[in-house]
């Protein structure tokens, strides 16, 4: 019998024919869904490989369409993702929106005939992941993730030279943390919705509520909208473990936290998260405070060969073996330019990208499991093969 899992796997790469097939030379037409700060950052990398011409821009705040227009003259402005998609010349868009949209854009978008380029996390609910997958195969569209980890040299040049290479050895556990800074109050500013605003095309999936400024410019402290810093940090970290590993579903998972810090500005995502998974033969953890010291993050894999620390532009591996010297390689190279690049190849040769939307969905569906344990304030245990949470007492 073919499971749910082969079928979602089972990639069909091809262009269907509403999708333009790109030549070599062709330049790639792109279209930014969601133009803040980092629609735009990321709009900038596929500019700077000079092999993208960025035809139309979306954003429900026109103060940020005007933004991108400043640096792509001549692309249209949208409100409505599906008017950009509409386009014909559009060949891929890049999905730049809060998480909360991610899912209803992507499809969209598949079945308009276009690539897609999605920032992580894919999704902000489990469920999501199958139905994004799905299209994406069903249409024969290219769906890469936003986990730039994946195409950067210093994680494949480290994958290959301790872990494919048996150096690192047999590991049993994987430490990550992610620590984005001192703890910040929200934004409470402009108490009057900006009239070039769409409120109600931002809260799109998420339940009506009025006009509220966090909820728009710090969407990522309420949980309607994202899952917190296991999806905002983890999502990249847990997918780093998948890379490494070569599994991408934990048997379980467990985390505690809170909203500890005392702004009482109504948010729900925790500022202080713990978090546990049991893999097979390992396990991993992740951490991410909200505390007033400098910014930390990486990856540790613990091997009985040796420790391998890694983060966006350095790695240092320590070997083991009493005396032996530390090896350090520092990166200077940025990562997400190398997934965008990735991502273009892709559209060209509509082989898998790097991180395909099924990766991007199994990763996320980890960090989502540890939020429903945040939640449920329980340890969730699951069936990677069927992608079903197993009932209490099973
Ligand atoms: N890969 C990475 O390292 C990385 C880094 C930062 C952010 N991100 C991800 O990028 C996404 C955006 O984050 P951000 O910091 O740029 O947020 P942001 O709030 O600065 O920008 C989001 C933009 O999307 C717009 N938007 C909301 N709903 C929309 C819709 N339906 N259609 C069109 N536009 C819509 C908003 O008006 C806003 O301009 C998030 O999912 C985040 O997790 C990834």
């Amino acid at each position: 019998m073919t499971t749910r899992r082969q079928v979602l796997r089972g990639a069909a790469f091809t262009a269907l024919s509403y999708g333009r097939i790109l030549g070599a030379n062709d330049r790639l037409q792109l279209g930014l869904i969601g133009a803040g700060g980092r629609g735009r950052s990321v709009m900038g990398q596929f500019q700077k490989t000079g092999r993208v011409d960025v035809r139309a821009v979306c954003d429900v705040y026109s103060a940020r369409i005007d933004e991108a227009l400043t640096r792509a003259p001549g692309a249209k402005g949208f409100a409505d993702h599906r008017r950009l998609i509409e386009l014909k010349e559009v060949d891929a868009v890049l999905i730049g929106t809060p998480d909360h949209w991610h899912k209803d854009v992507c499809i969209d978008a598949f079945r308009a005939g276009k690539d897609v380029y999605c920032e992580k996390p894919l999704t902000r609910l489990r469920e999501e992941g199958p139905e994004i997958v799905r299209a994406c195969r069903v249409h024969g569209r290219i769906g890469q993730v936003g986990t730039q980890q994946r195409s950067g040299t210093v994680y494949l040049e480290a994958r290959e030279r301790f872990v494919k290479s048996g150096l690192l050895g047999k590991v049993s556990h994987v430490h990550c943390i992610w620590h984005g800074g001192p703890p910040r109050p929200l934004r409470l500013e402009p108490a009057e919705k900006p009239p070039n605003l769409d409120w109600a095309r931002y809260l799109g999936p998420v339940k009506w509520r009025d006009w509220n400024p966090p909820q728009y410019f710090n969407f990522r402290a309420f949980l309607d909208f994202g899952g917190g810093k296991l999806t905002d940090f983890g999502a990249h970290w847990i997918d780093v473990v998948h890379m490494f590993m070569g599994m991408d579903a934990p048997l379980s998972a467990v985390a505690a936290g809170g909203v500890f810090h005392t702004f009482h500005d109504g948010r729900t995502a925790p500022d202080t998260i713990s978090a546990l998974w049991e893999y097979p033969g390992f396990t991993v953890n992740f951490e991410s405070f909200s505390v007033p010291r400098a910014a930390e993050y990486h990856v540790e894999f613990l091997g009985e060969g040796g420790r391998l620390w890694i983060n966006r532009n350095r790695y240092e591996f320590h070997p083991a073996d009493k005396g032996a010297e530390p090896v350090i390689q520092k990166f200077p190279g940025d990562i997400t330019y190398q997934h965008v690049q990735n991502f273009i190849e892709c559209c060209r040769s509509r082989k898998p990208p790097n991180a395909d939307v099924y990766i991007g969905h199994r990763s996320c569906q980890a960090v989502l499991l540890a939020n429903q344990s945040y939640i449920e304030k329980r340890r969730i245990r699951f069936d990677g093969d069927r992608e079903e949470v197993l009932p209490l007492g099973a």
